[in-house]
């Protein structure tokens, strides 16, 4: 529809596959002073506006640690989002969590080293709270919505994000065990807490593709794409479920998470 400004209150990050459930499906490309991120699909699901933003770009271009994930949350807020829901690939650490498994986490641990962590650089000094990191009310959504479609969901999960692009050695999975984690993946940092810079809800709905390193023969990016297009249609199920259920009145701390948290304008 030319001259109408795209706009969305929810946006669903994950990979391919996602944007099949949109609705009078529109391409948007949104400039930022972060550059340029891969064009979003916007439209209906359930009389709500949605984006669907593929983070790995169009053709999985994007390798983990390449991702401008400035660029994506920047340009979401820009198109009125205040809801994402992400999807996320994660190797599981906690042996009760299996291939095939989904898991809507509790808490991150970041290991990420090279990303660009803030949009705040200065002048402005901003520290957000991220006791919670995810949104009870998003979590809560997508936890019924998982439910409902399937019996392997696990409530709440400690996900540490390292760099990638490889993957773990045996070593580091030992140590991120006692450090507390139940999975590991390469993407949920720094997006979660760009996002909680802005106020915009943010939850996961992560997909157990592999046991981590040193708990299975060895690990493969193929068997990954295997699981993931395994449970495509799941995940888009879990996701069209949850959009409806999201309440339109925002009652989590995420929607005030800039409230006390300046140190100087
Ligand atoms: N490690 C890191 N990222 C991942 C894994 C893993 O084992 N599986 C899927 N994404």
């Amino acid at each position: 529809m030319p001259g109408r400004r795209a706009e969305a209150e929810i946006a669903i990050i994950g990979g391919t596959g996602f944007e099949e459930i949109i609705e009078g499906a529109e391409e948007v490309r949104i400039g930022t002073p972060y550059g340029l991120p891969p064009r979003l699909v916007v439209g209906e699901v359930s009389d709500r506006r949605v984006a669907v933003l593929a983070r790995h770009g169009p053709g999985h271009e994007l390798p983990p640690h390449r991702v401008n994930y400035r660029a994506n949350i920047w340009a979401l807020k820009a198109l009125g989002v205040k809801r994402i829901l992400a999807t996320n690939a994660v190797g599981a650490i906690n042996p009760d969590m299996r291939p095939g498994d989904i898991v809507v986490p509790h808490d991150i641990i970041d290991f990420t080293r090279s990303r660009a962590q803030t949009f705040y650089e200065g002048p402005d000094v901003v520290h957000v709270d991220v006791s919670e990191p995810f949104c009870p009310e998003l979590r809560r959504v997508l936890l019924e919505a998982a439910r409902m479609r399937y019996d392997r969901v696990h409530d709440g999960g400690v996900l540490a994000c390292t760099e990638g692009p490889r993957f773990e050695t045996p070593a580091e999975i030992r140590a991120l065990r006692v450090l507390g984690a139940d999975l590991v993946g390469m993407t949920v940092a720094p997006e979660a807490f760009l996002a909680r810079e802005l106020e915009i809800c943010y939850a996961s709905l992560c997909f157990v593709s592999n046991m981590a390193a040193g708990m299975q023969e060895r690990l493969t990016a193929t068997e990954v794409l295997e699981v993931a297009a395994r449970l495509r249609d799941i995940m888009r199920s879990i996701i069209v479920d949850a959009i409806p259920r999201i309440p339109r009145e925002r009652k989590c701390p995420c929607s005030r998470a800039l409230q006390g948290a300046r140190l100087k304008a």
